[in-house]
């Protein structure tokens, strides 16, 4: 599934709400039955909640996301990302290349 994007309005940044807001959104994926989660976003700030480049894991984005890191997965299971890789397909919403440059 993908996870993205967020946004706090910039009054309410830096208290937590990003970070309760990622990890409300990863709990009820997992509570789902989803085992991987994806999001294109600032790498510096997902890499504290644990996603890792996806691309190094074999997962293509629906559309061209710069710099290639931002392109991002996280296991809401023990496992690893998994060996499998593949492209990932993202809802008619967002299937846009509008939507995903920055
Ligand atoms: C990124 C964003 C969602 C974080 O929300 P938030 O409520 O401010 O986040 P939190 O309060 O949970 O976390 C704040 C921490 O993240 C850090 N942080 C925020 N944006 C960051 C970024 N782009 N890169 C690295 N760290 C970042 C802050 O410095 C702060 O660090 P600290 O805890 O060491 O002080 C918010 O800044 C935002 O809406 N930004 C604009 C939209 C955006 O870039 N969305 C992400 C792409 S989908």
């Amino acid at each position: 599934m993908i996870l993205a994007p967020l946004a706090v309005i910039p009054d309410a940044q830096g208290r937590g709400v990003g970070g309760l807001l990622l990890r409300t959104g990863m709990r009820l994926l997992r509570d789902r039955g989803i085992r991987l989660v994806f999001l294109a976003g600032h790498p510096g700030y997902y890499l504290r909640h644990g996603f890792v480049p996806a691309r190094a894991h074999g997962f293509t984005p629906p559309f061209p996301v710069t710099p290639e890191e931002a392109w991002m997965v996280r296991p809401l299971e023990a496992d690893a990302p998994g060996g499998t890789g593949g492209d990932v397909r993202c809802a008619d919403a967002m299937n846009k290349a509008e939507h995903w440059r920055e």
